[in-house]
């Protein structure tokens, strides 16, 4: 073989050996149980004990029942019965210890998140009433008019 495929050949054949050598030395001991093939192989049994560790954020509304119960039972009678507090007011965490309270976002663009026409046939968020934003009420924060645990409410 000529020169001009051989050098290139040199190179990747070191990068090569670079690389195993890398993965030698990144990839710790206990990483894959080898023996179930790939499916379960690609595994690190120290991982189990990390993801133990991870703490939930998110503690849905069955969470928030003991202390807003009067916004639990309104929202249960609403369209928005199905979503969750934690979606407007974000992670729970371990709220009213940390953070003793939990941000409330009355701008507009937290309800146009869902609000805002999109012409979706085969997927739910195109079934969701939508309002066009510069005819409907510009300006205004949506919760002057709709309460956001009973928006069908309007005009109170
Ligand atoms: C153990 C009782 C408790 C639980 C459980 C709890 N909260 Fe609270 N929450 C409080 C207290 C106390 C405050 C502070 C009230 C205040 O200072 O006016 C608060 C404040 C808030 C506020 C801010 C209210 C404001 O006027 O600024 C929001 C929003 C909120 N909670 C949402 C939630 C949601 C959503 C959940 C469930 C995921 C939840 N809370 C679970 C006790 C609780
Ligand atoms: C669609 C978004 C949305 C959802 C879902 C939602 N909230 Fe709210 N929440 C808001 C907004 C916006 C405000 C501010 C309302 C206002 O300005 O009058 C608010 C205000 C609050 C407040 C403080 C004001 C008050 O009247 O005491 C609490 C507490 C609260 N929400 C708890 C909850 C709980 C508990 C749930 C679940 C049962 C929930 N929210 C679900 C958007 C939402
Ligand atoms: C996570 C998605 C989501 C968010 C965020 C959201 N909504 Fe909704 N909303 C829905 C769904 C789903 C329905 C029920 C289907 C429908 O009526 O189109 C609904 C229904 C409504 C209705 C129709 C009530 C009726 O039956 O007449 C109003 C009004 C409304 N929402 C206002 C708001 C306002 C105001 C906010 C912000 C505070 C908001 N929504 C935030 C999903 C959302
Ligand atoms: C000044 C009061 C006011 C404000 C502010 C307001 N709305 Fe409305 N909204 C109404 C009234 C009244 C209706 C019912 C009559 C109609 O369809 O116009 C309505 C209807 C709706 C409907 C149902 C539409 C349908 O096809 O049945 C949705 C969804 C909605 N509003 C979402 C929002 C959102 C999201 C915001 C904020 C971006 C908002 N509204 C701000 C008064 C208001």
């Amino acid at each position: 073989m000529s020169n001009h495929v051989l050098r290139p050949l040199f190179v990747v054949a070191v990068l090569v050996f670079l690389g195993l050598l890398a993965r030698h030395f990144i990839v710790p001991k206990d990483f894959g149980i080898g023996r179930t093939g790939y499916m379960y192989g690609w595994h690190r049994k120290s991982n189990v004990e990390d993801w133990k560790a991870v703490k939930v954020k998110y503690r849905t509304a069955e969470y928030c029942k003991d202390c807003h119960s009067d916004k639990i039972d309104l929202i249960m009678t609403s369209p928005h019965a199905i979503i969750n507090c934690e979606n407007c007011h974000g992670p729970a965490v371990d709220h009213p210890d940390d953070p003793p309270k939990l941000p409330i976002d009355r701008s507009r663009e937290l309800c146009l998140r869902c609000h805002f026409p999109l012409p979706y046939p085969t997927s739910g968020r195109g079934k969701i009433r939508g309002i066009n934003p510069e005819l409907h009420n510009p300006g205004q924060a949506c919760s002057t008019c709709h309460n956001p645990h009973k928006p069908e409410l309007s005009i109170q």
